[in-house]
This record gives structure tokens, C-alpha cells and sequence, in this order.
């Protein structure tokens, strides 16, 4: 996707010096674009935990590669084989919500063999880590391609106006390595000619939707309106949304989705009001070994200055605000648990399905058993 007109994907190897990984500082956007620089493994874990990269599918390329710095900054075969434990349970301790982190990181070590010389290992770790990569690049087109006819349809049906649609977080390109997941769909019916316009919760504590969503939606040319997150319900008992689509970092068997907090009381609101509520993953996403979402998915909770201080541009510079009362503990939870019977249905990279577990095992039948 682009920036000022710049094509870009989120994470990249270096071409001239493959033992840099590069990376967009998400936490600067909208208002400074960083490209920052990743050389080991604690430069990856730190990014994942402090969400200079988020979004489900980000984090578990980021972490692919997070093994890959390990391994060549490892002095020999014998010491990589040693702490590939170690440095496993490192990238897999810096956020517990998103289970494409683990998906990535199982896939890593699934790709290096037992004997393997120090050379080998590093050069498998780099394919796999761009395999993962380029598969997310691909799911998420395939996603756009699942979900466009739900906006053709609709467009159609109201062919005067655009079709409107509200997504809560970011689950655009930047969080993903292209595309995005839930606003694939939109930017393929955007550039088919489709007019559609994105209602954009803000999403509170850390305003992903206000700062990363509008700004892609912004440097795509795609309409779009920032509203409060509490906005949402009150546009759709007025007739003013046709769709919503969001994300998920985690979806049980059975068709629970986790994502971000706040997407539930969306759910509650188009479920209300008969307005069609879908959830676009790759499978990745997908937890097979989970059946009950509300006590199955860990929920992560974070540090409350989060809640306690807004981020944003004062005097041309980045500034943190205090908006509530130093001395008042304030309770961050990252993410809320959607129940299956909420959700119209699941944008998947191998097409649309039911949110329940038969709906999932028609496409991916492989699973049954697992
Ligand atoms: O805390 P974040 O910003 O990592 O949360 C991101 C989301 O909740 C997204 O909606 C989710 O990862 C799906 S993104 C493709």
C-alpha cells in the first residue's frame, strides 16, 4: 500500500544488508512516518510489546523474523540449538492475545532441522520468515477478493450512494504486511470504482482506528469519518451503516472472535439492529485447539497510562497528555471476546463461512480431526 504515494509493505529485510530487518514505528503515525531498524531479537520482542508493529498478522511476521536475527547473531550451531527454546518463549511472551505470534513462531521452528549447521539454520529461518510474510500478503488479497461482492452487493442495492461501512481498530495494511484484513475488501471495491465511505471508531486507549486506519484510508483517497467509539450504536438505529467488518487476533474453532476492546458492544449494536456484522481473518488467526472464547482467549491487559494519557501532535511535536487524575488506577483491557452468535459471518482467505465450527470445517476440512 502506499504512502505519499510510495509503495510499501510493513516489514522488509534490507536488500544490501540482510541482517537488518526494517519496519514502520506505528506508534509515531499519523503525524511522523519512522521507518525503524531491527538487528536482534530483543529489538523484536520490544517491538511486539511495546506496539511499534501490532495487528495479528504484523506480530507473527515480525516474530519469524525475530528468530532469524537470533540465529545470526548465534556464535555457533551448537548455541542456536541450545536456546531455541529460550528465544521462542521470549517472542512468544510479548503479547498473549494474537495467536498468529505463535502460529509464526511453531512455523520458524518447524522450518529448522535437528543437525542443521549454524549457515543452514540461518538461511532457512530468512526463507521462512519471508514465506510468512508473502503467505499473509497473499491471504489478505484473497480476503479482499472473498469480501468484495458483500460491498458490491450492497452497492447495488443503494447504487446512489456509497455504501457505508464501520470498522473498529486497525485491521488495514499496517497491520498485516499488505492489504490488511478486514479493510482488503474496501480498498478492493474502492479501487473497482465502488464508492464507499468508512466510519472509523476511534478505538481508545491507543486510537489505532483514529491514527492508523484514517491515516491509510487518507493516503489511499478512500472517504472516511473518525467518530468516538460510542458513536457507532447511534449510527446504526439511524440507518447509517449498510456493514461492518473488523478484524480478529484470535478465533476459537467454533467461531468466537477476540478483538480489540470495544468490538463486542459493536456487535451488540449490529445485532440490534439487523445491520450485517463480519469478521475478516486469515487462518493463522484461527485456534483450533479453542472451543469457548469468553474463558479460552487470554486477554491482555496493559499498563493504565495508557488510559490515562492521550497521545498527540502539540507545536509540530509528539506529546503525551495526562486526562484523568494522576492518583486514579484506570483498567486497560486490550481485547473483548465476540460470541459466534453475534457474527453474520467469517471473511476467510478460502472464502466466507458461517461463524460455527462446521462453518469453518467446510473450508477448511483438513481440521477436523485436529
Ligand atoms: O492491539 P493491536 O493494535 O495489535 O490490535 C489489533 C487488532 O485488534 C486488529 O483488529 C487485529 O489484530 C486484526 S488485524 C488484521
Amino acid at each position: 500500500m502506499k504512502i505519499n504515494g510510495r509503495h510499501y509493505q510493513t516489514i522488509w529485510l534490507d536488500e544490501a544488508d540482510p541482517s537488518v530487518v526494517h519496519t514502520f514505528d506505528q506508534r509515531r503515525f499519523p503525524h511522523e512516518v519512522v521507518i525503524e531498524d531491527l538487528r536482534t531479537l530483543e529489538d523484536c520482542v520490544a517491538a511486539i510489546r511495546d506496539m511499534h508493529v501490532r495487528g495479528a498478522p504484523l506480530i507473527g511476521v515480525t516474530a519469524g523474523y525475530g528468530l532469524y536475527l537470533a540465529l545470526l547473531q548465534a556464535p555457533d550451531a551448537e548455541t542456536a540449538h541450545e536456546h531455541l527454546l529460550l528465544w521462542t518463549a521470549q517472542l512468544k511472551s510479548a503479547r498473549p492475545t494474537a495467536v498468529d505470534l505463535f502460529f509464526a513462531v511453531d512455523r520458524m521452528v518447524a522450518a529448522l532441522a535437528p543437525g542443521q549447521s549454524l549457515t543452514q539454520m540461518q538461511e532457512a529461518a530468512k526463507w521462512e520468515a519471508g514465506v510468512l510474510a508473502q503467505e499473509s500478503v497473499a491471504q489478505c488479497r484473497r480476503i479482499g477478493e472473498y469480501g468484495l461482492p458483500l460491498i458490491e452487493a450492497i452497492h447495488s442495492q443503494h447504487p446512489g450512494r456509497p455504501v457505508r461501512i464501520l470498522t473498529h481498530c486497525n485491521a488495514g495494511w499496517l497491520a498485516c504486511v499488505d492489504y490488511g484484513t478486514a479493510l482488503a475488501p474496501v480498498y478492493l471495491a474502492h479501487d473497482k470504482g465502488i464508492p464507499v465511505q468508512v466510519w472509523v471508531d476511534e478505538t481508545r486507549p491507543r486510537n489505532q482506528g483514529a491514527q492508523l486506519t484514517a491515516f491509510e484510508l487518507l493516503q489511499h483517497g478512500i472517504p472516511h469519518t473518525i467518530i468516538t467509539d460510542n458513536a457507532g450504536g447511534h449510527l446504526m438505529q439511524h440507518g447509517m451503516v449498510d456493514i461492518v467488518i473488523v478484524g480478529t487476533d484470535r478465533t476459537t474453532r467454533t467461531g468466537d472472535v477476540a478483538n480489540k476492546i470495544g468490538t463486542y458492544l459493536k456487535a451488540l449494536a449490529a445485532f440490534d439492529n439487523g445491520v450485517p456484522f463480519y469478521v475478516a481473518l486469515p487462518s493463522s488467526t484461527i485456534d483450533w485447539q479453542l472451543r469457548d472464547g469468553l474463558h479460552e482467549i487470554p486477554i491482555e491487559q496493559r499498563g493504565d497510562d495508557e488510559v490515562k494519557y492521550v497521545q498527540g501532535l502539540h507545536e509540530g511535536r509528539i506529546k503525551q497528555v495526562l486526562i484523568a487524575p494522576a492518583g486514579s488506577p484506570a483498567a486497560n483491557y486490550g481485547f473483548d471476546v465476540t460470541p459466534a452468535r453475534l457474527v453474520t459471518g467469517l471473511i476467510t482467505d478460502r472464502g466466507i463461512c458461517p461463524a460455527s465450527e462446521e462453518g469453518l470445517l467446510q473450508l477448511y476440512p483438513e481440521k477436523r480431526h485436529a
